[in-house]
């Protein structure tokens, strides 16, 4: 038994180690080259970092989001980074006609899509839970039905390119959070759903990869204004972010969690010590600052 323990536990490490290494390592920038992509909320934030990588690794960009003004900088700056193509297409995401565009766009203009990621989040409150019902029906209807809706109207494109979604999500989509009750909910239908899929192109052998991202605290500016001053944690850059999606979405990979130590570790607890993550989660939180509603 203490023999066994001892080559057991450095070996599978090794293992793991050797897992964790591999799958990162064999990223190159040039994968993107001409590949098509569309990112959803790219005006601001998260999304806007990612059609910059994009465009930098030469990738035909597709930005799509509410504010046309600020789109078309995004749409500049990405052409001058160097993308083989920078596009937008403006509109909201609670309107099945955005999502119509969007796919026709690619179609159209692109002949087809290699990489669809689903980004976008619609405004919320940083407080308790209000009781509006009516707002958590609008969130469903921008984080959660417009995701479905776009992997809908992509999927034909996809498959024919043997393409990748990629979902971006949070730890408030895997674990209880305070002062996000409606988005948490919209978050951890995400998963629902994509992690279902998943089960079932593998059954069909559908060769479209889903690749849900789990992210911590992140310095964007929305989240800062909203959260900075409650939540007891250093935020990571949306820039380096922006890059592991980008990196975990090509590789294919099942699941991206950034950054790794704030949010997979802490997640380990999950199945096991409930209580306990969920001490710890309230613990970084100051709900004494929280403004007043
Ligand atoms: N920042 C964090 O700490 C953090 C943590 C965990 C997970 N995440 C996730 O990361 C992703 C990006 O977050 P972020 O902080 O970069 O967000 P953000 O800066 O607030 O950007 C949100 C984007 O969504 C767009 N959007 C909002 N409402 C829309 C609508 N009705 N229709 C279409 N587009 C709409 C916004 O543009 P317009 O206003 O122009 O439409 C903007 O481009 C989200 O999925 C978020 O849940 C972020
Ligand atoms: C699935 O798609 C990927 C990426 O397009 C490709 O590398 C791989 O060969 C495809 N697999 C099958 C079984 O067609």
């Amino acid at each position: 038994m203490g023999l066994l323990q001892k080559i057991l536990i450095p070996v599978l490490g090794l293992v793991l180690a050797f897992c964790f290494y591999s799958s990162r390592e064999n990223f190159k920038p040039e994968m993107l080259k001409g590949k098509r992509v569309i990112v959803t909320g790219a005006s601001t934030g998260i999304g806007e970092q990612m059609a910059y990588h994009l465009a930098r690794m030469g990738a035909h960009v597709l930005v799509t989001a509410r504010t046309e003004a600020k789109l078309q900088q995004v749409v500049e700056r990405c052409r001058a980074l160097g993308a083989s193509s920078a596009r937008l297409v403006s509109g909201s995401m609670e309107d099945m006609a955005t999502t119509r565009q969007l796919v026709e766009v690619a179609e159209a203009e692109l002949g087809g899509l290699d990489m669809l990621i689903l980004n976008h989040v619609g405004k919320s409150y940083f407080n308790y839970f209000d009781g509006d019902v009516g707002h958590v029906q609008k969130l469903l209807d921008i984080n959660f039905l417009s995701y479905v809706a776009m992997t809908v109207s992509a999927l034909p494109m996809l498959k024919r390119s043997g393409g990748s979604i990629v979902v971006v999500s949070s730890m408030a989509g895997k674990v209880g959070f305070p002062f996000t009750v409606p988005y948490s909910a919209t978050k951890f239908a995400l998963d629902g759903f994509f992690s279902s899929l998943r089960q079932e192109f593998s059954i069909q052998s559908v060769n479209v990869s889903i690749t849900l991202c789990i992210l911590g605290f992140i310095d964007t500016e929305n989240a800062m204004r909203a959260a900075a001053d409650v939540l007891l944690m250093s935020p990571a850059p949306k820039e380096e972010c922006a890059l592991e999606i980008i990196k975990g979405g090509t590789l294919r990979q099942r699941e991206v969690y950034y950054r790794y130590a704030s949010t997979k570790l802490p997640l380990l607890l999950r199945d096991w010590a409930a209580e306990l993550l969920d001490l710890l989660v309230r613990q970084r939180y100051r709900p004494e600052r929280l403004r007043a509603a």
